[in-house]
């Protein structure tokens, strides 16, 4: 089934001049960027995007993180897009990540991974909806 899924090219990558890498292996694995805007997180911003880890012990680091360089937020769309994208980044941990996967080929650690994806069609339409609205999506 077509869906849509919401990706954000995280600081590692847009500090690394990745953009495009990252992208090219989005498209590779049959995935369409139908959405992407280049941002700068404000403290609002990444701390709503990731307040179900709030209590976890790297939420402090982690918004930091994404504030620590422009991001680059978008939507792809695709046959089974959540699970497919989720499939193409790899493991959280790139010395996990299976060969190929974007947080193989370019993440640095378990914190500067290159990459997120949601983890839900439900949280795939939240997160789309905080970055994007309809008109800004064109499939
Ligand atoms: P996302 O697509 O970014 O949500 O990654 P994920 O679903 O593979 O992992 P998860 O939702 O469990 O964690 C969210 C993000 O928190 C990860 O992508 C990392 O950037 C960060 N993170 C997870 N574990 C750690 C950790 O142990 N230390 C640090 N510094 N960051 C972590
Ligand atoms: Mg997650």
């Amino acid at each position: 089934m077509t869906e849509r899924t919401f990706s954000i090219i995280k600081p590692d990558a847009t500090r690394r001049n990745l953009t495009g890498k990252v992208n090219a292996v989005i498209e590779d694995a049959g995935l369409r960027i139908v959405a992407q805007r280049r941002i700068q997180m404000t403290e609002a911003q990444a701390k709503t995007f990731y307040e179900v880890h709030a209590e976890r012990p790297f939420y402090g680091e982690l918004v930091a993180f994404m504030m620590s360089a422009p991001v680059v937020v978008q939507v792809l769309e695709g046959d089974n897009a959540v699970a497919k994208y989720r499939e193409v980044m790899g493991a959280t941990n790139p010395a996990q990540a299976a060969a190929g996967t974007i947080r193989a080929l370019y993440a640095e650690s378990v914190g500067e991974n290159s990459v997120h994806g949601s983890d839900s069609l439900e949280n795939a339409k939240l997160e789309m909806a905080q970055f994007f609205t309809e008109a800004d999506i064109v499939g």
